[in-house]
């Protein structure tokens, strides 16, 4: 029996066949169950912000383990209460912040769904998404993710939601006095990193208030200085009513929060929504952990510089299969001119590189915040290499 076949016979099939078993990792290095390297630009999808086995993570988990792990949300912890205000300082909310907490990037959207159902009430039936954005694959969640296919076998979708094209003229024709929401995905990651126009947000701050709508922003993959700011909605300067974040904010400890400006925050109240595990004190430590050491490593700032320098490494392989990149930051999309991206995948792997594929033209890039000059260089080689092996295939073909 491999554990192949064990992945095969136990696990639920929403997910494909798993590619590799991994048994360690230590920084941006994975080690499968043979004892093969990998070099991870992935992370765990934009998840081990400090890469793996991080001191300050394993020191964290190992001492909020051995003081207090959970006692449920009738009661307050120290590390909860400290997160919370970091947050609202990183997102800088001001004194009227409130936090939420959950496990996961889809309950952070499930409550802010809620906060714009709450916002809305009869008057304002009516929420707005963007067609392509991915927020989630909870009920509520789905029913914000404007891809068909996704929706379909689960339908029907909770009611309300519309999807609009991603600029300023189809959001002007379609927000009125009915709509309680706009949900953004400031780079759509799962759509190939898609950035959003040159003023979007701006102009969706600008037409939302206009409304009496609320901007809720999904930094779920782009929070936690992955873009060179602590939330992407930062680099246009706006303020939002909502923003969500999970991911790497622990740094692979499952956390996520819908983070509340001005009024929004007054529109919850007791017993409206919750959560067992939400916000418990062993996660909240993490987190703290995590984001202190980004804040004092100057990783936000680092992750500017570094992704310059993973755009210029593209650059050097100069490969003809690569069209261009996008994105901002360490979220980048390399474009493909052929629809081979996953072929790329598995040559990267079959060479001890761990990227992905959002779709068959893109292959995405979200390392650790950490990588250092020697994690590019290693990487320059080995997608070089893959670039090459899938090239050659495709003028084999041909
Ligand atoms: C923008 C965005 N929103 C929401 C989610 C859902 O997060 P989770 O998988 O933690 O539920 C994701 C996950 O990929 C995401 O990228």
């Amino acid at each position: 029996m491999t554990w192949q076949d064990d992945a095969g016979r136990d696990l639920v099939r929403s997910f494909g066949p798993r590619m590799a078993m991994f048994v360690r990792g230590e920084g941006s290095h994975l080690w499968d169950a043979d004892g093969r390297r990998h070099l991870d630009f992935l992370a765990g999808i934009a998840v081990t912000s400090l890469g793996h086995a991080h001191p300050v993570f394993v020191e964290a988990v190992a001492t909020q383990a051995a003081t207090l792990a959970h006692v449920s949300n009738y009661f307050a912890t120290p590390p909860q209460l400290e997160l919370a205000s970091r947050l609202k300082r990183l997102a800088g909310t001001g004194e009227e912040g409130r936090v939420y907490f959950g496990n996961s990037g889809a309950e952070a959207n499930e409550a802010a769904f809620k906060l714009a159902r709450l916002h809305g009430g009869a008057e304002r039936p009516r929420i707005l998404a963007l067609t392509d954005a991915f927020h989630g694959r909870t009920m509520g969640t789905l029913a914000l993710t404007g891809k068909p296919a996704m929706q379909e076998p689960f339908l029907p979708m909770a009611p309300g939601v519309e999807f609009i094209d991603s600029t300023v003229e189809a959001l002007e024709q379609a927000i009125d006095d009915r709509v309680a929401a706009l949900f953004v995905e400031p780079v759509k990651g799962e759509a190939g990193v898609l950035p959003l126009p040159d003023g979007y947000l701006e102009a969706a701050r600008e037409l939302t208030a206009r409304h009496g709508a609320l901007l809720i922003i999904d930094e779920i993959q782009t929070g936690a200085g992955r873009t060179g700011e602590w939330f992407a909605f930062q680099h246009a300067g706006i303020v939002p009513d909502a923003i969500t974040v999970a991911k790497g904010i622990g740094g692979g400890f499952p956390i996520g929060a819908l983070i509340t400006f001005a009024t929004a925050s007054d529109l919850f109240y007791p017993g409206s929504h919750g959560s067992t595990f939400g916000g418990n004190a062993l996660g909240t430590a993490v987190a703290n952990a995590v984001l202190a050491e980004i804040e004092s490593a100057g990783l936000v700032a680092g992750a500017v510089e570094r992704g310059a320098q993973l755009r210029a490494v593209i650059d050097r392989i100069d490969s003809a299969l690569v069209s261009g990149c996008r994105g901002q930051g360490l979220l980048i999309g390399v474009g493909l001119r052929h629809p081979v991206a996953k072929k790329v995948v598995d040559a990267a792997l079959a060479r001890g590189l761990v990227i992905n594929a959002p779709n068959d033209t893109t292959i995405r890039l979200v390392p650790a915040l950490t990588i250092g000059d020697a994690e590019l260089d290693e990487f320059e080689t080995l997608f070089a290499a893959a670039l090459s092996a899938v090239e050659a295939d495709l003028e084999g073909t041909a």
